[in-house]
């Protein structure tokens, strides 16, 4: 009986009775209408989403080269002060990709045990962790001195006054064919501890680390190979 009544169900609307069928119609101008509206919508939407969606996760799957930099040889440093070097943090973009940054040899007194062969040199950043101006060492006061809000930095990078959020960002260091070189860049708590890099303006200590997780876009690197 229910083979027979799915046999007799015409294919066209008027012998249907839809609302709004017309005779030879197998779709109803209605429902033709409301179906092109949503692939129109769905199109339209896709347009501004995709972009956006392959803007945000493409540099999860960006392969980041990890680079090693030449800055000169052990004796250049010493362990009382800082020599500033330029390296290129970000290459192919010309001089907007160099940066300096502040060299010393690591200090058992002041820093206490070398944590790895990365720790050998200590290379600190000139960004600063408020807003990102460019710190300088002042010898004088052994004090790393950012000239936009009166932000203070000790000897080690740590954060002694004004609004910066945690010390300043460091690199690893290693020694290559007699020569030291300055890899990747970490940032770290107020107990110098490494985390991969923030930005600045993003606290470490506390729950800051969960809250500001490293994004790619601040360059997340994997650990460096030796
Ligand atoms: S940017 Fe350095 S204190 Fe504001």
């Amino acid at each position: 009986m229910a083979k027979d009544r799915r046999k007799t169900k015409s294919k066209y609307t008027a012998d249907r009775q839809m609302p709004g069928a017309f005779e030879g119609e197998t779709v109803t101008r209605r429902r033709f209408m409301t179906g092109t509206t949503h692939v129109a919508g769905i199109v339209a939407a896709s347009a501004f989403a995709l972009p956006a969606l392959g803007f945000a996760i493409g540099p999860v799957f960006e392969k980041v080269e990890v680079r090693w930099e030449p800055v000169g040889v052990p004796d250049d440093f010493d362990d009382r002060t800082y020599i500033p070097k330029t390296i290129t943090e970000t290459p192919g973009i010309g001089e907007v990709g160099k940066t300096t940054v502040y060299v010393r040899k690591h200090n058992e007194s002041i820093d206490g045990p070398q944590k790895d062969e990365y720790d050998g040199f200590i290379a600190i950043s000139t960004r600063c962790m408020h807003l990102g101006c460019p710190v300088r060492f002042v010898p004088a006061s052994e004090r790393f001195i950012c000239p936009c809000h009166g932000g203070v930095y000790d000897f080690q990078g740590k954060r002694t006054g004004g609004p910066p959020v945690r010390p300043l960002d460091r690199f690893y260091t290693r020694i290559r064919n007699g020569k030291v070189e300055i890899g990747p860049r970490y940032s770290v708590n107020s107990e110098l501890k490494r985390f991969s890099p923030r930005y600045p303006g993003e606290p470490l200590d506390g729950i800051g680390q969960y809250l500001y997780p490293s994004r790619p876009t601040a360059r997340k690197l994997p650990p460096p190979q030796s």
